[in-house]
């Protein structure tokens, strides 16, 4: 069988792919081009896609024997997996083993903006820094803040967690209620997005895009925010209105952003690199050696379940088996 992998992942992690099947790795470094996986995809059984690959409905009506899309990433809003299970192909993806290291880098999006990190390294790399001066550099604290968590599953429960440890009240909102052992265990109250917004010092977004999550952040939003809030946003680009943050951030409407991921990434709205109250990542969020190793083990997991006939343990459409699958 044939196993295309677009982009190059942690080699060691791909033996048991290597020793079963043929194996081909799209392209080494940048996102595969769209037409060459336009040409590759009907000659491949098991595709193992990233964030940049649009698995549209376009490209699945050419994918004659595929059977299987094993995402490398949790979030899969780029991959039609409707149109995946007309065509009888199952689509998994890897969450749990990169709620830490994403759950870290929203916190170090926290302490950077409030503290004005970055700010500070340019600051002294630019040799601006001559004297200390007890008015100069202040930041805010987060000790003692409020943090407001849009979205309480297992990335925003990790938030929370490192919230806790920084002695932060918490509040969240969630499309469902969260389980009442829960909310006492994590010392969290689930309120509704307005109350939410209008009483955090920080809110931080951990909701997967969807038609209903698009915008979650856009202009009416930030007016209810405090004047000196902290927008993060580690989840997608599109959950936030990009143009509204740069003028609420222009504005002073909201103090400060921590941004891992743009709503037309890569690119990033006018006016919002040049902002010195916005700290910019290159959606880095999983990227820790640790959790890119266990998401390349996971989607090879996947997709060799996927491939002998089981259902995997990460399949997001078990009704594409068509009772092939073992268990169906
Ligand atoms: C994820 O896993 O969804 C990360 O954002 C990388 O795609």
């Amino acid at each position: 069988m044939n196993i295309l992998i677009t982009q190059a992942l942690p080699e060691a992690a791909l033996t048991p792919l290597r020793t079963r099947y043929t194996v081909d790795i799209g392209s080494p470094s940048a996102p595969m081009p769209k037409e060459l996986l336009m040409e590759r995809i009907a000659d491949i059984d098991g595709l193992i896609p990233t964030i940049s690959d649009t698995i549209d409905a376009s490209l699945l009506e050419k994918a004659e024997r595929l059977r299987i899309i094993a995402n490398y990433g949790v979030g899969y809003n780029h991959i039609d997996v409707e149109a995946a299970t007309r065509r009888g192909i199952l689509v998994t993806n890897t969450p749990d083993v990169l709620t830490d290291a994403t759950a870290e880098l929203a916190f170090a999006l926290i302490l950077a903006t409030a503290r004005r990190i970055v700010e500070g390294d340019r600051r002294m790399r630019s040799g601006q820094y001559r004297y200390w001066a007890p008015l100069d550099f202040l930041g805010t604290e987060v000790s003692g803040k409020t943090l407001g968590i849009v979205g309480y599953g297992r990335i925003g429960r990790a938030v929370a967690r490192r919230g806790r440890a920084f002695d932060m009240r918490l509040l969240c909102t969630n499309r469902s209620p969260i389980d009442p052992k829960i909310a006492q265990e994590d010392a969290v109250t689930q309120v509704d997005i307005d109350t939410l917004l209008a009483t955090s010092d920080v809110v931080s977004l951990h909701v997967p895009l969807t038609s209903e999550t698009a915008h979650t952040i856009g202009r009416p939003q930030l007016v209810r925010m405090k004047p000196t809030a902290i927008l993060i946003n580690t989840s997608r680009g599109p959950v936030v209105d990009e143009t509204a943050l740069v003028e609420a951030l222009k504005n002073g409407t909201i103090a400060a952003a921590g941004l891992d991921v743009y709503e037309n990434e890569p690119s990033m709205a006018p006016g919002l690199s040049e902002l010195p109250n916005v700290v910019l990542l290159p959606h880095v969020g999983s990227a820790t050696v640790e959790t890119r190793t266990r998401m390349a083990e996971l989607a090879v997991r996947n997709l060799i379940e996927g491939l002998e006939g089981r259902i995997p343990s990460n399949c997001l459409n078990p009704q594409a088996c068509k009772g092939a699958c073992a268990g169906t």
